[in-house]
C-alpha cells in the first residue's frame, strides 16, 4: 500500500460538525400572494411552507456555501488547513464554470486536495455525501467539506404560481473525517448509502435552458402532480434498501431527516415506512424547498436544538430532478 493511503480495514466517514446559512431576506406567503394569484392558506395546506429566504442582489450560491461551510468548520473545531476535499452539491452554480466548490475552497483558504461540484438537483446532498464517503473510505483523502448550496430564486419563473411558491435559497454543510471503525453497526459515521437515477422522468422536473442547449440559464418547470405521484414510492424503495443493507427496521432509526420539499410528501413517506412523527425532522415551513441545501439545513437545526446527539442513528433521503433519488444511514 502506498504511503499516501490512509486506508484501514474499516475506515468510516464520521460527521465532525455541521452548519447552515439562510439569506437575511424572508419572503412570506402573504407577500408572495401580492405577486401571483395564491394564498397563505393554499400554500400551507398543500406544502406546509410558510416562508422562504431569498438571496440579496449579488449574493451568490458560493457566498451562502462559504458561510455554511465556515459554520461547519467552527462546529467541528477545525480550520481550512484540515480539509483536503470540498464537494459542493448545487444546481445553481455561480458560473457555468469553474465549479462552485473551487470558489468556496478559495474563499475559505483551502489549498490542499481537490474541490468539485456534484449535480443531482434536490438529491445533491445525498449524492455528495456518498461521493465524499467513497473518497475517505478509499484512503485517498482525510477530511471533506460536503456542502449543499442553492439560489433557486434565480431559476424560478416568478409568474408561475405552480412553482415559485415552493422554493427558496440557502446552504448547509458538514465536515466528514476518516476515522477507524470496527465494521460494526456501532461504528460512528456513514454506514450505508444508496443512489438511484432514471433519466426517463426528465420532463416532470427540469430547467428549460442551459449552456449547451439554449445558451441561457432557463427556468424551472415542473409537473407537480406527477412528481408527487412518483415521489413517495421512490423514496420508500431507497429507504427500504438502506434499512435492509444494515438489517434494521424503521424503529431502529432515531431521526428521519428527509429532503425538505413538501410536508405532505414527508408525512406520507414517514407514515408508509412506519417512522413515528416525533422522529421526523421538518424545517420546510421555515425555508421552503432549498434543493441540495435542505438536508444539511435540517440536520443543523436538529443538532442545534439538541435532538440529534452523538451515537444517534440518522436516516437521510431525497428525490430530485432527473429523477435522482437516494438515502444514507449515518451514526452521528
Ligand atoms: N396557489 C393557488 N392555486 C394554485 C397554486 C398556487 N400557488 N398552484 C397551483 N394552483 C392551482 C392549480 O392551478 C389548480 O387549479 P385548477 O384546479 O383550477 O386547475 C389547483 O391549484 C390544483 O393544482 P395541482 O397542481 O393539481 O395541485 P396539487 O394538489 O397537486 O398541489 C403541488 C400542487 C403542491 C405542487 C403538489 O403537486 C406537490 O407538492 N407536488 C410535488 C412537488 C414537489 O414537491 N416538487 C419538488 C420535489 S422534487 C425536488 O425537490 C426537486
Amino acid at each position: 500500500m502506498g504511503s499516501s493511503s490512509l486506508r484501514s480495514a474499516n475506515t468510516r466517514s464520521v460527521i465532525r460538525g455541521c452548519g447552515s446559512y439562510l439569506p437575511e431576506h424572508i419572503l412570506t406567503n402573504d407577500e408572495l400572494s401580492k405577486r401571483v394569484d395564491t394564498s397563505d392558506e393554499w400554500i400551507v395546506q398543500r406544502t406546509g411552507i410558510r416562508q422562504r429566504h431569498i438571496a440579496g442582489e449579488g449574493e451568490t450560491t458560493s457566498q451562502l456555501g462559504v458561510k455554511a461551510a465556515q459554520a461547519a468548520l467552527d462546529a467541528a473545531g477545525l480550520t481550512a488547513d484540515d480539509i483536503d476535499l470540498v464537494v459542493c452539491a448545487t444546481s445553481t452554480p455561480d458560473f457555468t464554470f469553474p465549479a462552485t466548490a473551487t470558489v468556496i475552497q478559495h474563499a475559505l483558504g483551502i489549498t490542499k486536495g481537490a474541490a468539485f461540484d456534484v449535480q443531482a438537483v434536490c438529491s445533491g446532498f445525498v449524492f455528495a455525501i456518498t461521493t465524499a464517503d467513497k473518497f475517505l473510505v478509499s484512503g485517498s483523502h482525510k477530511r471533506a467539506l460536503v456542502i449543499g448550496a442553492e439560489t433557486f430564486s434565480r431559476i424560478l419563473d416568478w409568474e408561475d404560481r405552480g412553482t415559485c411558491v415552493l422554493f427558496g435559497d440557502g446552504a448547509g454543510a458538514v465536515v466528514l473525517e476518516a476515522q477507524p471503525g470496527d465494521g460494526s453497526l456501532e461504528d460512528r459515521g456513514v454506514l450505508t448509502t444508496h443512489l438511484r437515477s432514471d433519466g426517463a422522468h426528465r420532463a416532470k422536473l427540469f430547467v428549460d435552458g442551459g449552456p449547451g442547449s439554449t445558451g441561457t440559464v432557463g427556468h424551472l418547470r415542473m409537473e407537480g402532480r406527477e412528481v408527487f405521484r412518483f415521489a413517495v414510492g421512490m423514496i420508500t424503495d431507497v429507504i427500504e434498501d438502506a434499512l435492509k443493507a444494515l438489517d434494521l427496521t424503521a424503529e431502529d432509526i432515531d431521526w428521519f431527516v428527509p429532503h425538505q420539499a413538501n410536508r405532505r410528501i414527508i408525512e406520507a413517506s414517514a407514515q408508509k415506512l412506519g417512522f413515528a412523527p416525533e422522529k421526523v425532522v421538518i424545517t420546510v415551513d421555515k425555508h421552503g424547498n432549498t434543493s441540495a441545501a435542505s438536508i444539511p439545513l435540517a440536520l443543523t437545526q436538529a443538532v442545534s436544538d439538541g435532538r440529534i446527539r452523538a451515537g444517534d442513528l440518522v436516516l437521510i433521503e431525497s428525490l430530485g430532478g432527473g429523477f435522482t433519488w437516494g438515502s444514507a444511514i449515518i451514526r452521528w
